[in-house]
């Protein structure tokens, strides 16, 4: 029987990657669709899937675009009211009879007291336990593609980038292994080896972001400078970056708990999962080069 599959977020840098990885996954009887807030989204008409309207904060384009899905992928933005954003989305997913859902969540989402950032996603995780929906938890750590995200601006104007991270290190992860965790998941029975899990995912080292500039300076073969930052002069960039304080407030706690050393941990997730070895920070940097140029 052909599964449906909805990815939520399809158009941001987790979601897209795990559109592209369902669509092109070989010999699976599937029908993928992809949630966007506006049905009209020509990146993802392009890749050939199916586009529905979704808009988390319009509650009948939830149920309508839940119509007939057996399996969820669902991302929430980084935002303070996510918890109800996910609470909107499952209540309605009960209703539709989706039968699992695999929640993009975030490293440390267990550890108690937490900061912002991990006390939600464990509260959207709770809500979902809670359903009685079937689930699988992925908690990335750092994307290498912040890099891309955050940073290439300033590395392609300035050769520098800023981040209050003392020498810290961080197991920075690649969102194309996230999404191919995902896709595990989501395959044909994929959810009865991974029911009730939730997976630590990281890449196969730590890094500094001292550490990840000399890798960019290599592979890119030109300079690039890590300039570690006070968390006032962070504030002050994310602030001018068109930032708001409750975001900022929460990124500061997360670099604080980086330079602490809690995101180094090492997760083999990514290979156990996908028969794969991790993506390295250098074949990022090699994969990605244009957009840092
Ligand atoms: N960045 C990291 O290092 C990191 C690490 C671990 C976990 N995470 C978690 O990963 C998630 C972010 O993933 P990402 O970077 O792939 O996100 P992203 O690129 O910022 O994309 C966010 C997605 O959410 C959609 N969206 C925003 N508001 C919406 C609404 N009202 N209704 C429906 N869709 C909406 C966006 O659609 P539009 O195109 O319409 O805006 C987009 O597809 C967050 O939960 C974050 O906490 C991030």
């Amino acid at each position: 029987m052909t599964e449906t599959i909805l990815v939520t977020g399809a158009t941001g840098t987790v979601g897209s990657e795990v559109v592209k990885q369902l669509l092109s996954a070989k010999g699976e009887r599937k029908d993928i669709k992809a949630a966007a807030r506006s049905a009209n989204d020509s990146t993802l008409r392009n890749l050939g899937v199916q586009v529905l309207e979704l808009d988390y904060n319009k509650p009948d384009t939830i149920s309508t675009a839940l119509r007939g899905v057996d399996k969820l992928f669902l991302l929430t933005p980084f935002q303070s009211n996510m918890v109800d954003l996910t609470s909107n989305l499952v209540n309605e997913a009960k209703k539709a009879g989706v039968k699992y859902i695999v929640k993009q969540s975030v490293l440390g989402a267990d550890a108690e007291p937490g900061i912002t950032p991990t006390r939600l996603h464990r509260q959207a995780e709770k809500v979902i336990e809670e359903s009685g929906i079937p689930f699988t938890f992925l908690r990335p750590n750092f994307f290498m593609q912040n890099f891309v995200t955050f940073y290439s601006n300033f590395i392609k104007t300035q050769g520098a980038f800023y981040v209050p991270a003392g020498d810290a290190k961080a197991s920075f992860v690649d969102v194309r292994d996230i999404a191919a965790v995902a896709v595990q998941a989501l395959s044909k029975n994929g959810e009865s080896k991974h029911i009730g899990k939730a997976y630590d995912i990281t890449g196969a080292e730590a890094l500094s972001y001292g550490g990840a500039a000399e890798i960019l300076s290599k592979e890119l073969s030109k300079k690039v400078n890590y300039v570690n930052i006070s968390d006032e002069d962070a504030r002050k960039g994310m602030k001018d970056m068109g930032a708001d304080e409750w975001t900022i407030n929460s990124m500061i706690e997360l670099f604080g708990i980086t330079r602490a050393g809690y995101l180094s941990e090492i997760s083999p997730a990514v290979e156990q999962i996908t028969g794969n070895k991790p993506t390295s920070f250098s074949q990022f940097a090699r994969d990605y080069a244009s957009a840092f140029k």
